[in-house]
């Protein structure tokens, strides 16, 4: 697929169909993650990859009670609390795999890690795949006890959950705003 037309086609999957993403898929969706620059070269990326989805289940669950423990009392101009607190809601949409691009310790982790999180997405759309970054997640997979429980450095950080899959609904349009030009000279 042409660069421009899958940067112009890429969208955020919310719904999939139930074929396992292979291993091989995966692999390739790493290594293109890899590809992307980092300061210095550093990459200082790792990935971690979990394809259960009654696991995600659980993990969904665990991660909207963190969030909403942390976003008590706090301004919730998107109605959040009220998504979070339905038990129907599953934080992953019931994907099959959730790839996490986690950072070590740098002046420039989370910039590095995102442009890695870029490739993957748009990777992973040209292999016919869709993608969402699962924000909501962070707050569970950068948990001490969390990481701990799953044998991964205290002192990696979590910077990028991806879940990814074959897409069953693709949203049919995007809006944009314009580029906000503040100096053209
Ligand atoms: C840092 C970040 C966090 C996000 N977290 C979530 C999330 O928790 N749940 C979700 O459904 N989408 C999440 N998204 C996806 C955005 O909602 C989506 O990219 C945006 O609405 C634009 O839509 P598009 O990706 O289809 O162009 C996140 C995206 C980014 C970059």
């Amino acid at each position: 697929m042409d660069l421009i037309h899958t940067l112009y086609t890429r969208r955020s999957i919310r719904k999939y169909k139930m074929t396992p993403v292979p291993k091989e898929v995966i692999t390739k969706l790493l290594e293109a993650a890899t590809l992307a620059p980092s300061a210095s070269n550093s990459q200082p990326w790792s990935f971690v990859v979990l394809q259960d989805t009654q696991l995600l289940k659980t993990y969904s669950d665990r991660a909207k009670e963190l969030c909403l423990a942390s976003i008590k009392d706090k301004p919730d101009p998107h109605n959040y609390r009220k998504i979070l607190a339905d038990p129907d809601f599953n934080i992953f949409y019931n994907a099959g795999t959730l790839i996490i691009i986690y950072g070590h310790e740098g002046a420039t982790t989370f910039e590095d890690c995102s442009l890695a999180a870029q490739n993957l997405m748009l990777a992973a759309h040209a292999e016919g795949l869709g993608t969402c970054w699962i924000g909501f997640s962070i707050a569970l997979l950068d948990n001490q006890d969390f990481k701990k429980e799953l044998g991964i450095p205290q002192d990696s950080t979590a910077v990028a959950p991806i879940i990814v899959g074959y897409p069953e609904l693709v949203p049919s349009s995007y809006t944009r705003n314009p580029p906000r030009i503040l100096l053209w000279k």
